[in-house]
């Protein structure tokens, strides 16, 4: 059993929980997913791993409530245990095993997409850690929205927040902020990571495309099982298909093809919405 140390709610269906599981703790690297387990029978769920602490032995989930089971999810308190938490799994991020001095010569931009903002936040926070700055963008459709803000600005060099309506900071969408940095304000960036809802980063990679500017993009969003088995993460990356939960999650978001990925969400989401309804009935 893996006992909840904390719940908390982040916003209206988002939550992030603490969760004892020293072994994935000890080992976990950011971009890495688990997957959580309810009870015996519960669906498996992949989550990204958002924060870790490896000498308390806890990791840092953040999910909002997409179907059935992460509304079961978000009803768990702390001192309520998952029957299973696996991991980590995935790749990490490339980055982490560039050379130092090759690493601190390169320019970062982080690209956030609301709750995109917790696979995000690991990353910028490796960064600090080992000396880099990095200029991070995050957007939310509306300030309620906005997560993790100050825990952001705690390891972003600079923090660049953009709201959908403007209700907070600058108004317009992520791709907005990008345009002002690189053509109105001649910033340069050798490498942009993108992580947030996939027709953000579809829209992400266009613009970065057209910048020239190498993209990393994550498709957690279209996994399943989390397993390399249900083939529901098949992704095709330039002439080549890959499994998200095993080859990625991270790919080169100029060679994937989201509209085929995209495409093939939307028939899982249609047995999601059956099972909310089940929960209704
Ligand atoms: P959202 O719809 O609120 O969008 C967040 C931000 O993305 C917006 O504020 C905007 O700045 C940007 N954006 C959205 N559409 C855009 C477009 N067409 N062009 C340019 N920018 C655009 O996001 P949300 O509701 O928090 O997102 C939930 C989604 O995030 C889920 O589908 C989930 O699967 C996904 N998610 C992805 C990851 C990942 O690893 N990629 C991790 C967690 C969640
Ligand atoms: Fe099922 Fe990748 S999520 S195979």
């Amino acid at each position: 059993m893996y006992k909840i140390r904390k719940a908390e709610k982040l916003a209206e269906n988002i939550f992030l929980m603490d969760v004892e599981a020293p072994r994935i703790a000890k080992s976990c690297e950011p971009g890495q997913f688990l997957i959580v387990k309810m009870d015996e029978k519960g669906e498996r769920i992949p989550l990204t791993i958002c924060d870790y602490h490896r000498e308390d032995g806890t990791v840092t989930i953040v999910f909002q409530i997409v179907g059935a089971s992460t509304k079961k999810m978000a009803e768990l308190q702390a001192g309520d245990s998952f029957r299973d938490v696996i991991g980590p799994l995935g790749q990490a991020s490339e980055f982490i095993h560039e050379p130092a001095a090759e690493l601190k010569e390169k320019k970062y931009l982080f690209v956030a997409g609301g709750v995109g903002t917790a696979p995000v936040y690991p990353q910028v926070k490796w960064m600090k850690e080992n000396g880099i700055a990095v200029d991070v963008i995050v957007g939310a459709k509306t300030k309620d929205l906005l997560i993790l803000e100050d825990e952001m600005r705690a390891v972003a060099g600079n923090l660049y927040i953009t709201t959908d309506d403007g209700s907070y900071e600058r108004k317009g969408m992520v791709t907005e902020v990008i345009k002002d940095l690189v053509q109105n304000q001649g910033k340069h960036y050798d490498q942009v990571v993108a992580i947030g809802p996939m027709i953000m980063m579809k829209f992400v990679c266009l613009l970065t495309k057209e910048l020239g500017l190498p993209t990393i993009v994550s498709l957690n969003p279209i996994m399943v099982d989390g397993t390399g088995m249900c083939g529901a993460c098949r992704v095709t990356v330039g002439d080549q298909v890959k499994f998200a939960c095993v080859d990625g999650p991270e790919f080169d978001g100029h060679l994937v093809n989201f509209d085929e990925a995209m495409k093939r969400q939307t028939i899982y989401k249609t047995q999601e919405g059956r099972a909310m309804l089940k929960l209704q009935e």
